[in-house]
């Protein structure tokens, strides 16, 4: 894959799991990266570890959920960097595993304004920048279960099914301005969120779901990181629009 050297971007929820792991991945090519994340601390320990490689990384601690600091943040990072080229808005979080009609308003309403409205405000502050750059990519990391049902989660699979319908208006809105607009939908992957899904399942979770999945494990962090960097790349020049599953064959 190309260099992405001269390049620079964000990834959000990158103090944890697949954000970290793109986060690495994207400065490991090359191109100076935003690290964003709720949780100061985590944002700041990804940023060392990169820093430590040699590569460039700006911290930020943002509630995507939360406009101003989401308009604040990729604000200060075009500042910085000279201009933005790309995106991962990757922050997101599960849903407790109940039933709709056992779910709170309250619950379906953070599950939503997080992983939806979320992505939502980071797209409507970064487009113009990456416009101001003639160009750019954005990946908004969904989930398969943006493409079909999970049990008991309601919320996150409504809201990653609008994540993947959000990617697609966007991809056609933004495509005249050379700007590709892409979701990434990863199978089961071994982070703290799954860790949290599988402590409330409380079956041995990782273990069916490794054995329902044709490759026969879950996924790495990195790999699902490696496809948002491809789409990232120019070797993805024409891709946009697209929903793709890194899922060890689950889909299928
Ligand atoms: N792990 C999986 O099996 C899996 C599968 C499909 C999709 N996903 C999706 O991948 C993305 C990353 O998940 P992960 O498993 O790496 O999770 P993770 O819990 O390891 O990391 C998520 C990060 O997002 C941050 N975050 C949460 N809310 C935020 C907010 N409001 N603003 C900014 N940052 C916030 C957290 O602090 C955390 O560092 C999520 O969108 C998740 O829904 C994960």
């Amino acid at each position: 894959m190309s260099s992405l050297t001269g390049k620079a971007g964000l990834v959000t929820g990158a103090g944890s799991g697949i954000g970290r792991a793109g986060a690495l991945a994207f400065a490991r090519r090359g191109a100076a990266v935003g690290v964003l994340d709720l949780d100061a601390r985590s944002a700041e320990e990804t940023a060392t570890l990169i820093a430590k490689e040699g590569g460039t990384a700006e911290p930020i601690d943002l509630d995507i959920s939360d406009e101003q600091s989401v308009q604040r943040a990729v604000a200060h990072l075009e500042e910085t960097f000279g201009g933005l080229d790309f995106a991962l808005n990757n922050a997101g979080i599960p849903s407790t595993n109940r039933e709709l009609t056992e779910m709170s308003a309250e619950d379906w309403d953070r599950v939503l304004r997080v992983n939806l409205t979320g992505t939502f405000l980071c797209m409507k502050y970064e487009l113009p920048a990456l416009k101001r750059r003639s160009g750019g990519a954005v990946v908004n990391t969904a989930s398969n279960g943006g493409l079909y049902s999970i049990p008991h989660a309601p919320a996150y699979v409504a809201s990653k099914h609008g994540v993947v319908g959000l990617s697609k208006a966007a991809a056609v809105d933004y495509a005249p301005d050379n700007i590709r607009v892409n979701a990434l939908c990863p199978g089961l992957t071994r982070t703290a969120t799954f860790d949290t899904v599988a402590a409330l399942a409380g079956a041995d979770m990782a273990g069916q779901q490794a054995a329902a999945t044709p490759l026969g494990r879950l996924a790495t962090p990195e790999e699902i990181a490696a496809a948002a960097v491809w789409l990232c790349s120019p070797e993805a020049s024409y891709v946009t629009g697209i929903a793709l599953s890194v899922d060890g064959g689950r889909r299928a």
